[in-house]
């Protein structure tokens, strides 16, 4: 006969027994838990160091090739019409990775705190191993007071350009993890007058990615 057949001397032995019967299988439930999670952590990194090491992901590169001005024209009402075009390239080294150039970009162009104009990227896909060279088209009308037409004529107050831009991590045709790219140059308008295109000087731009 098994233990379980017999009958208890006293009920609270019985309990003891029972309780302490449960616990060990509890601990034992436990116990084969965390081997199989702590297995599982092992595989999935094994499989993620394998993977990293087969692919070996690269962030893309992004340059910067040059700024033209199709328009600046400083109005005699205080307005100022921009049409400004940003040529870059951007190259993916990865031989498995592409990366999805997504819908949600923005670059702006702000004087002494006011947009002069804006634009977004073009949505695209990159593959592996390309090099895509691409256009960003700023545009914009503003109208402001004449603090900002002095601050144009000053050097020393630049303009700023700041770029964001949503990348989508793609691998074969899995769409993976989503960072954003961040970048900013620095303009310097020179010669600003009314009805004459102004010359436009820009820093070499700085990017950053964040995941
Ligand atoms: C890179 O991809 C773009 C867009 O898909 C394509 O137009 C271009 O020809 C590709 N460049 C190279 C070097 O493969
Ligand atoms: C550009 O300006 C728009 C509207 O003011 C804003 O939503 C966006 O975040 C700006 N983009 C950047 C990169 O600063
Ligand atoms: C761009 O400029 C802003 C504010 O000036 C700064 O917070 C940001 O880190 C800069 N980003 C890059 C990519 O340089």
């Amino acid at each position: 006969m098994g233990e379980y057949g017999r009958p208890p001397p006293y009920g609270g032995e019985y309990y003891y027994a029972e309780r302490r019967r449960g616990g060990n299988f509890c601990v034992r439930c436990i116990c084969c838990c965390y081997c199989v999670l702590f297995l599982l952590i092992i595989i999935l990194a094994s499989i993620a160091f394998y993977f990293y090491m087969y692919y070996k992901p690269k962030m893309p590169t992004y340059d910067f090739q040059s700024l033209d001005v199709k328009d600046f024209r400083y109005q005699p009402d205080f307005s100022v019409n921009a049409d400004l075009i940003i040529t870059m390239k951007t190259d993916n080294p990865n031989t498995a990775i592409g990366f999805i150039y997504g819908e949600g970009s923005s670059v702006n162009v702000t004087y002494s705190d006011s947009n002069i104009c804006t634009g977004k990227l073009p949505s695209f896909y990159q593959g592996q191993k390309n090099t895509t060279i691409f256009q960003i088209e700023l545009k914009g009308k503003s109208t402001f007071g004449s603090g900002l037409y002095e601050a144009f004529q000053e050097n020393e107050k630049n303009g700023k350009i700041p770029l964001k831009v949503p990348v989508q991590i793609i691998l074969g045709d899995i769409k993976l993890k989503q960072f954003n790219v961040f970048a900013n140059v620095t303009l310097t308008v020179h010669d600003l007058k009314p009805g004459k295109k102004p010359e436009v000087e820009h820093s070499q731009p700085t990017f950053d990615v964040k995941f």
